[in-house]
């Protein structure tokens, strides 16, 4: 459920028109409902309930300050894969005890500085990085707390590119080679095993792949159990996809994913820790654009919109689907056409959909990009040296811009000309 109706004729969010955010921010920018974001946090937090089960945001999906201090506030902690992601949650107010490290290639520098800022877990991505962080923790003489990240083999995903629990990804450590390390980490001084981590994909739409994966888990508990290692936190990653409206299957709602969390590993006794960011923000979030021009072409008619791949880059890269709908609210029945709908980036895959059928559009029309809370914002870059775009914050009936758009000299503060061109 989200809050981003129709009141009036036009789009809200919340009691906000997107109109007035448009004159106040100028097009293209996101706006995001906090409304959306407290319950989609708190439905996931208390389907976990049973099984005691904690929430650790992946902040990878949305890094705003503002959206990460609202998720914090409830009590969410956060799953970061940089040092950047990591201060960003602490800055935000979410404290270091509730924040996992992961991530496939962290640096001696990152792992100083996870354990510096004393992180609640650092997941491990292989027997290298396990022999680094106990060299840089026994430096620092004290020991690391560690999950070890497994690769179950089990695929999943929306898309091969978001896919990352099967053995042929980089991520995790393979399933096979598992037992050997966790032997030789309870070996090490520097490293303090506290469970196993698993990320199996994103955009899963399907509980079967995560019934596998957690039955896994189970089976590796056993045996390391049995070989006298101690397993007290299990880390179930992220993956629950979200409705993109693109009539693909529904994903299953939390209370269902719990269960299958509580039935597979609900007694073996261990702290549960799920890390979702598409889940959380996803649909909490929208991508405002303005129709430049509609162009006729002789085979298809293009929407070229001021919104580019540079802003969203979801569709360009994982063909991903995103609803649009106008911001002014179209009068029921009205006559639809198949667009184009494109930026204005020189690349042929500056593309947001092909031949969607949506009511007449005319140049200084607003539209709605649905679901672009996650991975929306926080892919976004400044490609053909356009400016990254505005993100504002509603709630009730009050907004806020929570990222400005930048100057020109802003963007360009970090060169510099050699001093032999002057
Ligand atoms: N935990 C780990 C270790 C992850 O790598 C990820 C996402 C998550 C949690 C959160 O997954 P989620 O609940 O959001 O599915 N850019 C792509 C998605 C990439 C996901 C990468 N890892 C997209 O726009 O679809």
């Amino acid at each position: 459920m989200h809050h981003f109706d129709y009141r009036n004729g036009v789009l809200h969010a919340e009691d906000v028109a997107l109109t007035e955010i448009a004159e106040a921010v100028g097009t293209p920018f996101y706006a995001y409902s906090t409304a959306t974001l407290e319950r989609h946090y708190t439905v996931f937090r208390d389907s976990l309930a049973e099984v005691n089960g904690s929430v650790c945001f992946a902040v990878k999906a949305n890094s705003n300050q503002a959206v990460l201090r609202t998720l914090g506030a409830l009590g969410c902690g956060a799953d970061v894969v940089s040092v950047g992601e990591m201060q960003v949650a602490i800055r935000a107010g979410i404290p270091a005890s509730r924040i996992i490290y992961s991530g496939v290639g962290k640096t001696a520098d990152d792992l100083e500085q996870a354990l510096e800022a004393g992180v609640h877990q650092i997941n491990v991505e292989s027997a290298p990085e396990l022999e680094l962080l106990n060299a840089v923790a026994s430096a620092r003489g004290v020991r690391a707390p560690v999950a070890l990240r497994v690769n179950p083999d089990v695929g999943a995903g929306g898309h091969e590119k978001i896919t990352t629990g099967n053995k042929e990804t980089k991520f995790g450590i393979e399933w096979t080679a598992a037992h050997a390390i966790y032997k030789r980490a309870v070996s090490l001084p520097g490293i303090d095993v506290k469970g196993i981590a698993i990320h199996i994909g994103s955009q899963i739409a399907s509980l079967k792949p995560f019934e596998a994966a957690f039955l896994r888990v189970r089976d590796l508990v056993a045996i390391l159990r049995a070989d006298g290692i101690q397993i007290s936190r299990l880390d179930l990653g992220g993956g629950l996809g979200v409705p993109y409206e693109d009539g693909n299957d529904i994903p299953p709602p939390p209370p269902e994913y719990a269960a299958i969390v509580k039935r597979t590993l609900g007694d073996l006794g261990c702290a549960i820790t799920c890390e979702p960011g598409r889940l959380i923000v996803g649909n909490a979030g929208v991508l405002v654009s303005e129709v430049i021009y509609v162009k006729e072409g002789s085979t298809r008619t293009f929407a070229v919109v001021d919104a580019a791949m540079n802003d969203l880059m979801r569709p360009a890269m994982y063909d991903a689907f995103h609803g649009i709908v106008p911001v002014a609210q179209p009068e029921a029945g009205a006559e639809q056409i198949a667009y184009d709908v494109v930026g204005p980036v020189c690349e042929t895959s500056d593309i947001f959909a092909k031949q969607r059928r949506l009511p007449v559009l005319a140049a200084g029309d607003l539209i709605a990009f649905r679901t672009a809370g996650a991975y929306g914002a926080s892919m976004s870059n400044q490609y053909n040296t356009r400016p990254l775009i505005p993100e504002v914050l509603v709630k009730g009936d009050r907004f806020a811009v929570i990222r400005r758009r930048p100057t020109l000299d802003e963007m360009l503060a970090l060169e510099q000309t050699p001093d032999w061109m002057a």
